[in-house]
């Protein structure tokens, strides 16, 4: 997969994938991702990517020429899967959509800021919107991380247990279950017997239960999705 993220403060998009699970699978080579500084773009006197809104109003609005030129040059390398804009009134990102994204071999993600992207931009290059939740953060850079991390995760090879993204919470529109580590008995807080029986099929049925349990307490609306 190979992830273009276009964004006007590539500083903030440096440290989330320069550790852990995301620097090990770009190491790997499971995927590239390139953070595009769109002022490289800006082909005008200040390199400017911003300008006043027409009609008047407190806030700038992000020019369509710098994005434009920006995609139109990756879009004459490559065949895109997605434009994706990240902005709050875009569609709600859950696993489902890290799922499908997830297949993907070429996206786009473009990062908004101040009051947004000139309009044109959605209408003639955004295949699709994305909202990481009904809150309204500085810029789409966290959000485009976000996602971005929701799906590397789930390429083939980029967790060591094959297995362990299948039992993540939301995988299967479940809560997941409770878990432990050592010691077995911390001040008299113990973990339950179950944990320590050996017996696999009954641990799983456990967890299974523990998972139903939780969902219809924290979570009952995801259930209405089964
Ligand atoms: N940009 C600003 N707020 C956002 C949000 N909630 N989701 C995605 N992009 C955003």
């Amino acid at each position: 997969m190979r992830l273009d993220i276009i964004t006007v403060h590539p500083p903030l998009l440096e440290s989330p994938f320069s550790h852990s699970i995301l620097k090990r699978a770009i190491d790997k080579g499971l995927v590239e991702v390139n953070v595009i500084n769109l002022r490289d773009y800006a082909h005008n006197k200040h390199r400017s990517v911003d300008d006043y809104a027409y009609g008047g109003g407190a806030g700038m609005v992000m020019m369509i020429e710098p994005i434009a030129v920006c995609i139109d040059e990756l879009k004459s390398q490559r065949s895109y899967d997605e434009i994706i804009y990240m902005s709050p009134d875009g569609e709600l990102f859950d696993q489902s959509l890290a799922n499908q994204l997830s297949l993907k071999k070429n996206l786009i993600l473009l990062c908004g800021h101040y009051k947004g992207v000139d309009e044109r931009v959605r209408e003639h290059f955004i295949t699709r919107e994305i909202s990481i939740g009904n809150y309204v953060l500085s810029g789409g850079e966290l959000a485009a991380a976000v996602v971005a991390d929701a799906v590397i995760r789930l390429l083939p090879g980029v967790l060591g247990d094959e297995t362990s993204a299948l039992s993540d919470s939301f995988q299967d529109n479940f809560i997941a279950p409770p878990v432990y580590t050592r010691p077995a008995d911390f001040k008299g807080w113990k973990i339950p017997d179950i944990l320590l029986s050996g017996h696999e099929a009954n641990i799983a049925q456990w967890r299974y239960d523990q998972s139903l349990a939780r969902t219809k307490v924290r979570r009952p609306e995801l259930l209405k999705k089964h």
